[in-house]
């Protein structure tokens, strides 16, 4: 089939080439992130292919369904851009690929907890400065720390596991229970016990109406004075305007972010030579003890081939047979 791939970068060609090695569909490749600006760009495309921040909204679903697009393939997990509702309306499909390497992105979480912990991206800077002075860069031990896991997914699951390794005392929050986390020693709690007990709280939930800004300056002030706070689901789930008042106070002692609120307009392009305007996102960057990286969790070979072989296969069998694995219906948002 035709497919239009939005948001493409360099390492997108690389690995969705290869997955079409045999050349069975026509990859067009477009650098531009979709929105109601950009969308005739696509237009005569009978598939489109989606990023995290390609915005997928009833307008921009109207418009594609007036173009001839008839399935949009997610190359991602997480459909919180995309109106499911207005795609139905619109007669459009939508498939993701739900789990390409949860261990990508839980494996990039503990990567963010020990850089915070033990301050190595600081250190890395003071000695190529020849600066040896060990002053700021105290840390703590992970063996008997407790960790809160907001959501215990694929993702959160293989978080749990990395954890109980390094000794944690393991928390967890999650409408849904998993047994497998339980069988690895997660025990159960509210909300307000994991706020309360947890040294650090780190968020493997989906955005949806009710995990926006679960984050918000009430649940950080339940929250233990110094906690870590670490976020690699989406940036949405976290009130970022109440993150600045709450580090300036030393509530929240540590931060360590792969996503953000308004990441659209920022990640996964360079910005260097230009001036962010994004005032919140610039004062975060001011605190010693933040750490952000744009949304790079499942940014591994293993996931990227793994997502560029589903994504190809989705489209290959909705090609031959109008059947959508993976798909994204209105059940998923429940
Ligand atoms: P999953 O669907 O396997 O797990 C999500 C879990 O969250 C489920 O157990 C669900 O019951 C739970 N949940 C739903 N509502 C909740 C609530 N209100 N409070 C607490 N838990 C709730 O998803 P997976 O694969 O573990 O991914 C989790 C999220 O990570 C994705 O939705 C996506 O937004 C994000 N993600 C981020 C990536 C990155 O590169 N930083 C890459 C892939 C996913």
């Amino acid at each position: 089939m035709k497919i239009a791939i939005c948001s493409a970068q360099a390492h997108d060609r690389h690995f969705l080439a290869a997955a079409n090695a045999a050349g069975e569909h026509e990859l067009v490749f477009f650098e531009t992130r979709l929105s109601a600006e950009s969308v005739q760009v696509v237009a005569g495309f009978p598939v489109v292919c989606a990023f995290v921040n390609d915005v997928l909204d009833a307008a921009v679903l109207q418009a594609l369904a007036q173009q001839g697009t008839r399935l949009v393939a997610l190359r991602c997990a997480g459909f919180n851009n995309v109106d499911v509702p207005a795609a139905e309306k619109y007669g459009i499909r939508v498939v993701r690929v739900p789990a390409y390497s949860p261990h990508s992105v839980a494996e990039h979480t503990v990567a963010l907890i020990l850089t915070l912990d033990r301050k190595t991206h600081r250190a890395y800077n003071r000695v190529r400065d020849g600066n040896f002075s060990l002053d700021g860069l105290l840390g703590f031990e992970l063996r008997g720390r407790t960790v809160g896991i907001i959501g215990t997914g694929r993702i959160g699951q293989a978080v749990a596991e990395i954890l109980h390794g390094f000794g944690c005392r393991l928390l967890a929050y999650d409408p849904v229970q998993n047994e497998a986390c339980k069988a690895t020693g997660v025990s159960y709690v509210t909300l307000d016990e994991l706020y309360r007990d947890s040294d650090i709280v780190t968020l493997h939930c989906p955005l949806n109406k009710q995990t926006h800004h679960l984050i918000d300056a009430v649940a950080i002030h339940k929250m233990k004075r110094g906690v870590m706070l670490i976020n690699t689901s989406r940036g949405g789930v976290i009130d970022s305007k109440a993150l600045a008042a709450a580090l300036k106070s030393g509530h929240i002692g540590y931060l360590g972010l792969d996503v953000y609120e308004q990441e659209g307009d920022l990640f996964f392009q360079d910005l260097s030579n230009r001036v962010i305007q994004d005032d919140v996102f610039e004062r975060l960057l001011t605190f010693p003890n933040v750490l952000i990286t744009g949304h790079q969790g499942f940014f591994t070979e293993e996931a990227m081939r793994n997502i560029a072989q589903t994504t190809l296969e989705n489209i290959s069998l909705f090609a031959r047979s109008g059947q959508c694995r993976n798909e994204v219906t209105r059940d998923l948002l429940r």
